[in-house]
């Protein structure tokens, strides 16, 4: 049986954290909404509860409030910032606004070195606080077993029934020691082993993928990004031949795409792969067109017209496929002040056909990226694919800006190829979100040799990030710059010119349509 520890959603910023936190310590890790029955959960039979944090009071009007039941049910529980608040007010403590509020970098001394939450750490901690509210008196059977310079209940145990507290969030980096505070819980006080790995998952998913399918056919849109390169390779160890994975090339692709899609799938894994060139057609459509959104629509709209088309050469098939991962399913409580309640993936590659009538199978639904990539590695996928660079769904058409011509995208394919080798061969390509050129409708005066050159201008788009919702530009050494700026200039033709993109997102977007 697995292991499993619920973290109750409060609207916390951080929920997705605490759930990463958890699983890092290889114990599975489920985020519920904050008001899930308590009989729903005692059914699951987790070996603990972690209640996060969230944007209200517990004492305000409309706070979010869980089933009262959840405290009897003799579950080891922690509760974090509103967590802790939430647990003290439960129980007959009192929580109050506090005079100010603590927010940011914090001291805790820990006072009873014999709580299990601290095993193994020093008496001093830097700790990340955010919180207006304080505990100001303790409920019964609790005690204090740290405090902060502001707080003299920074962290509360009542180690008969296994509740604690903490006011401060041990799962955000600035707090360094937190995820051994959460080790803590999940391993000495909830006993969990460490039996949620990637490797033991391969089983698991591939008993629960075969009796999902059974006998039937399975249909996989490949675009030989991460999710759904991970999605096909675990099909196919699941299902083998009863998987057909659909590659369709829109003549959009990066230099060689399609080529290492057909031998890493099709030559090395053997699967079944049906490969669409759909390039003229695609082309065809974004002729004379200029404006990104009809771009991107056109891009969707045809894809999907393709892609259907292809299914039904494939032959009857039951199930679709889909590269869907946990924060995706994740249903985000609507609470104001929540940031994730409104950040909803905004892209979704290509749309995929919600009229056609598949049953769905997503077998990467309740993990999280980190762990796509290292099931990914256990499936035996090469690295450049797990750890490849998002590429939008459009592709180079979001980077040819003006209208797309095959010459204009054959120029553009020169040129990033050359900025992906050269971030390659100098240890960059892995470290950055993105590394990409773009292409612009622009053209300049230039001298080569003894020649007059009109020709175009690439920008180069590098970026850092954490999830694309915002971004920096890479303060790349100017040799690797200049490199790269020699090379493009030098060896793709038609281009003359190479500017780098130093703005941030926002107001920029990473993308430049
Ligand atoms: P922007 O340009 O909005 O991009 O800052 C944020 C991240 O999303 C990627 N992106 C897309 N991904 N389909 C996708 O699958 C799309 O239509 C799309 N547009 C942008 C972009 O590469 C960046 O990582």
């Amino acid at each position: 049986m697995t292991e499993e520890i619920i973290i109750l959603d409060f609207g916390a910023q951080y929920t997705q954290v605490i759930a990463r936190r958890v699983r890092e310590c290889n114990v599975y890790a489920t985020i519920l909404r904050y008001d899930t029955p308590a009989a729903t959960i005692a059914a699951r039979k987790p070996n603990g509860l972690i209640l996060s944090g969230g944007p209200c009071s517990v004492y305000a009007k409309d706070a979010p409030m869980p089933d009262r039941a959840l405290f009897d049910l003799g579950i080891p529980m922690l509760g974090i910032c509103f967590g802790i608040q939430l647990l003290a007010q439960h129980l007959g403590g009192k929580v109050e606004p506090g005079q100010k509020r603590e927010y940011g970098k914090g001291t805790l001394t820990i006072t009873d070195k014999a709580c299990p939450l601290f095993r193994g750490l020093p008496e001093s901690l830097q700790v990340w606080n955010s919180h207006g509210d304080r505990l100001t008196k303790l409920p019964k059977g609790f005690k204090p077993v740290a405090v902060t310079e502001n707080s003299a209940y920074a962290a509360i145990e009542n180690k008969a029934r296994r509740f604690y507290g903490l006011q401060f969030h041990p799962e955000v980096v600035h707090t360094p020691r937190g995820s051994e505070i959460i080790s803590n819980f999940v391993h000495g006080i909830c006993g969990c082993g460490k039996n949620w790995t990637m490797r033991n998952y391969v089983d698991q998913a591939v008993e629960e993928i075969r009796a999902q399918v059974g006998p039937d056919k399975v249909l996989l849109g490949l675009s030989g990004g991460v999710d759904s390169s991970v999605a096909a390779a675990l099909l196919h160890k699941a299902v083998g031949d009863q998987l057909t994975c659909i590659f369709v090339n829109n003549g959009l692709l990066r230099a060689k795409e399609a080529e290492a899609v057909q031998e890493v799938f099709g030559r090395h894994f053997k699967m079944k792969l049906q490969y669409e060139d759909a390039s003229q057609l695609f082309l065809m459509r974004l002729k004379g067109v200029t404006d990104p959104e009809r771009k991107r629509k056109i891009i969707g709209r045809t894809f999907i017209e393709v892609f259907q088309a292809a299914t039904k050469r494939v032959g009857k098939a039951k199930f679709l496929a889909q590269g869907t991962l946990y924060p995706d399913v994740i249903e985000s409580v609507p609470i104001a002040g929540n940031p994730a309640a409104m950040i909803k993936s905004h892209h979704n590659v290509g749309g995929l056909p919600k009229k056609m009538k598949f049953a769905l199978v997503e077998p990467l639904k309740c993990l999280f990226k980190d762990e796509v990539r290292q099931l990914g590695l256990e499936l035996g996928l090469p690295r450049e694919i797990v750890f490849r660079q998002p590429f939008p769904g459009p592709g180079l058409a979001v980077r040819v800006l003006g209208e797309v011509t095959a010459g204009r995208c054959a120029i553009l394919r020169n040129a990033d190829a050359i900025v992906v080798e050269e971030m390659k061969a100098n240890g960059w390509y892995y470290k950055v979100w993105q590394s990409f050129a773009v292409l612009l409708p622009v053209r300049s005066v230039g001298v080569m040799g003894d020649e007059r050159t009109y020709d175009y201008t690439i920008a180069l788009r590098i970026v850092e990030s954490q999830d694309g919702m915002t971004a920096d530009w890479v303060k790349l050494p100017y040799e690797l710059l200049e490199k790269i700026a020699s090379r493009i200039t030098n060896e793709v033709k038609g281009v003359n010119r190479v500017c780098l993109d130093i703005s941030s997102k926002p107001p920029a977007t990473i993308e430049w349509e």
